[in-house]
């Protein structure tokens, strides 16, 4: 995974409210990107989850307490709200808010949140009602005048039977919120404030410790859609098989080997607004698990291997009953009557787009710099571009994309 938080370190206050699990997954994400997370629970917080598994998560102890001999001797709170690059206020209650904007000094969050020069980003969880309050309403609108980012929160089911807006934002829009206000993704293009998810190069089926099956994907095309779609603004996940590509700069890589493992990072990843799926995912693997000792030659000629389908994870996304991407595009490498399998292809996987490209040895695409497409339609309409670089074939992508999404 690309570091996008590479060397950034994030307090991390958790108010007390039922979300404040979902601030341990926050750790994680965080953890994922790069960063390194100071926790600091209120005491509220401590009604709902431990500072011990908060600290096991952070790989660093919490803070809780506003004297506390042993931060006071090695660092203090003032030193907290100072080394650091964010705070970062998840689940902020109603509560919170109400005590930053009055600013309030009587624990160890909020003297924190006081004594800080750093930027603020608060994930506001509360009940309907509260949220919608006029003095919520009003403490809000002082936390945004005093220039602290609010992020969420999110209509949806909550602990309580009201719908509305309430819910905490989830880690990863936190995360990618935090990010925005670090300036470490790009503010503007078609697909701010999406989120798109590509796969990307071959998969490596095992056959024993040391021989696998693969294909000649480079990964160049989908790893350029990554890069197209980070460039335009959106969140993007990409998902890759073994490839010798740098990972695209502003997108968050998970690297698999299997179509197996594959399929779960891609699952683990959504939802998505757009999935594309560049990888040349290997039909089959060898049916036995591959064992830790090598397949011996033994003289009696080759050992024999019977092979079993991998799952099609773009039929299992592109059919997914709920969840499913709003435009979820496939590829299709032909070498003979290319537009025509193409259009079966939409037919047989549930997709709603294809990209078409000619593989046959003569066109030099499989694993070169330039490729000719067709983008095939659910409806039929076929769009056949000249010859391009991978990486314009990708801008060109990420906007056709994005205007199908806007449509
Ligand atoms: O069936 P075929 O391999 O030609 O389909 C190609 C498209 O399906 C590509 O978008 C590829 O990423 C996807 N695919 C998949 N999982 C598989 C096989 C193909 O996602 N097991």
């Amino acid at each position: 995974m690309i570091e996008t938080l590479h060397q950034r370190r994030v307090l991390l206050v958790i108010g007390g409210g039922i979300a404040a699990y979902k601030a341990l997954d926050l750790i994680r994400r965080l953890r994922e990107r790069g960063a390194s997370v100071c926790p600091v629970l209120t005491a509220g917080a401590q009604e709902f989850v431990t500072p011990l598994a908060a600290a096991a998560l952070a790989g660093e102890r919490a803070h809780t307490d506003l004297f506390d001999r042993a931060s006071e001797a090695e660092i203090g709170h003032i030193k907290l709200a100072r080394q650091a690059d964010a705070v970062v206020v998840a689940p902020a209650t109603a509560n919170l808010m109400a005590r930053m904007a009055g600013g309030h000094a009587a624990d160890l969050a909020t003297t924190i949140l006081l004594a800080t020069t750093l930027p603020i980003l608060l994930a506001p969880a509360m009940n309907v009602q509260m949220w919608a309050h006029p003095a919520t309403r009003r403490n809000r609108a002082i936390l945004e005048g005093d220039g602290i980012r609010i992020v969420g929160p999110n209509a949806g089911r909550m602990a309580e039977p009201e719908s509305g807006p309430g819910r905490m934002a989830e880690p990863n829009e936190i995360a990618d919120a935090l990010e925005r206000m670090l300036g470490l993704q790009a503010g503007d293009g078609p697909l701010v404030g999406r989120r798109v998810l590509v796969t990307s190069g071959p998969t490596h089926e095992p056959i024993d410790p040391v021989r696998y099956i693969a294909n000649r994907s480079s990964g160049r095309q989908g790893h350029a859609i990554a890069a197209a779609a980070a460039a335009a603004g959106a969140a993007v996940t990409l998902v890759s098989g073994p490839v010798a590509l740098p990972d695209p700069p502003g997108v968050a890589v998970v690297q698999v080997e299997t179509a197996r493992e594959m399929l779960a990072a891609v699952e683990a990843a959504l939802p998505a607004d757009i999935a594309v799926f560049a990888a040349a995912v290997a039909d089959w693997r060898p049916e036995h698990e591959a064992g830790t000792k090598k397949i011996k030659k033994d003289g009696t000629g080759p050992a024999p291997m019977s092979l079993v389908e991998n799952p099609d994870i773009l039929a299992t996304i592109a059919r997914r009953p709920a969840g499913r991407p709003p435009l979820v595009v496939g590829f299709a490498a032909e070498t003979d009557r290319v537009i025509e399998h193409a259009r079966a292809k939409i037919a047989r996987k549930g997709c709603d787009l294809i990209v078409a490209n000619d593989v046959s040895a003569e066109g030099g695409v499989m694993g070169g710099a330039d490729n000719a497409v067709h983008v095939i339609r659910r409806d039929g309409t076929v769009e056949t571009w000249p010859r391009l670089g991978k990486d314009e074939v990708a801008r060109r992508l990420v906007a056709h994309f994005a205007g199908l999404l806007a449509d």
